[in-house]
């Protein structure tokens, strides 16, 4: 029985494939590469001594999802395939809803007709939108997002909650991730954006390696220690692992609601941390300038992740540290990312 993970050559994904081997999962990756390589499932097949099943296509593409489902034999599914620009997604918000929605319609239709019916989807602290309060528990109130991105976030996981209570054999577990950052330990796979990056830690790591010449920090006036935005910074690791956690725990269930869960380390730290944690870690010295808040912004976000103990007994075990060495390594050994 093979795990079919969408999206499987993206960051989050090819991380998450090392940890479902070391628990001795199976899987098959299905990626159209709009936002990616096969480089880095070359360089995961490296790390892991194996070859991969990939299959390129196109999630919204049903007759090839239906191939993939006849060739393998697939009894679940880690859903990483998306568009994850919330800049792009104001200015092009149909392409978002039809990559997004779409593909996931489609894939959850043909993972019907196939009786296939285990699901863990890709869902984002951003349906939050701005909290009323911190530590956010997954009982807070959704919705509110400020950007389409964020609003194919929870329209699909209403989506999910309906096919459920309309089909209570499908078992599904909604994990909610936080500011997933660093690198595997190898240095060899990473997080490579296209052009300038919108996310802190790349913007921070190619500004170390002399790529940028400077990092704005959007704010300087928020209610925080030192001013600036404070987040919940996770080892992409770290949440790899809460995927093997997700897939154990279904296959344990026989029937179940829907899960939701926070994928978060519970600690906040500002720009000005991670600015001082990453000159730490690599030695060199990150200019900055402290600039106009970024539209859309908000102040402070972290997790309360005792749930994701609770249930998967999962808790994210790497540190600042941790987050900011492993990301200057593939940074500073990949200056072009796969390229
Ligand atoms: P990523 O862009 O690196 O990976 C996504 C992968 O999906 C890419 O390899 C891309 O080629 C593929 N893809 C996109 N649309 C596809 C389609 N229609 N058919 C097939 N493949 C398709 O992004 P990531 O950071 O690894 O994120 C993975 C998932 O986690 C996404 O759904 C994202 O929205 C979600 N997420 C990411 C973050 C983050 O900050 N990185 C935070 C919360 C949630
Ligand atoms: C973090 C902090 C910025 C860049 C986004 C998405 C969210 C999720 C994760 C997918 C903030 C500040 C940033 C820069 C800066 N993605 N910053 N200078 O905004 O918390 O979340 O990525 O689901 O949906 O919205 O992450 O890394 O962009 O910003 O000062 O050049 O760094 O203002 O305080 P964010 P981020």
């Amino acid at each position: 029985m093979k795990i079919l993970i969408t999206g499987g050559a993206g960051y989050i994904g090819s991380h998450t494939l090392i940890e479902l081997d070391k628990s001795g999962y199976d899987f098959i990756v299905f990626d159209n590469l709009s936002n990616s390589s096969k480089e880095s499932i070359k360089r995961v097949e490296k790390i892991i001594n194996k070859s991969i099943y990939f299959e390129e296509g196109d999630v919204r593409d049903k007759k090839a999802l239906e191939e993939v489902f006849k060739k393998y034999d697939i009894d679940s599914v880690i859903h990483f395939a998306g568009l994850k620009s919330v800049g792009e997604s104001v200015c092009e918000p149909l392409k978002y809803y039809d990559n997004n929605i779409t593909g996931t319609l489609v894939l959850l239709e043909v993972m019907e007709k196939f009786n296939c019916k285990k699901i863990v989807f890709s869902s984002s602290a951003t349906v939050y939108g701005n909290p009323s309060s911190n530590p956010i528990k997954e009982d807070f109130s959704v919705g509110n997002t400020t950007n389409p991105y964020g609003r194919t976030k929870y329209f699909i996981e209403e989506i999910l909650k309906d096919l459920y209570s309309s089909d209570n054999s499908f078992q599904i577990a909604i994990l909610r991730y936080f500011n997933p950052v660093g690198a595997h330990e190898s240095g060899t796979i990473g997080e490579d954006p296209n052009g300038i990056p919108n996310n802190l830690m790349p913007f921070i790591a190619q500004t170390a390696v002399g790529k940028r010449e400077f990092l704005s920090i959007f704010g300087g006036d928020y209610d925080s220690a030192d001013g600036t935005g404070v987040r919940d910074y996770i080892h992409v690791v770290d949440l790899a692992c809460g995927h093997v956690k997700a897939i154990d725990y279904l296959n344990k269930k026989t029937r179940i609601e829907p899960l939701i869960v926070n994928l978060g380390t519970g600690i906040g730290y500002s720009v000005l941390d991670m600015v001082k944690a990453f000159e730490k870690a690599s030695g060199k010295i990150i200019p900055y300038k402290i600039v106009e808040r970024r539209e859309g912004d908000i102040s402070t976000c972290y997790s309360n992740p005792s749930y994701a103990k609770e249930i998967f007994d999962w808790e994210a075990k790497k540190t600042i540290e941790d987050m900011c060495i492993d990301s200057w390594k593939w940074q500073s050994n990949n200056p072009d990312g796969y390229n």
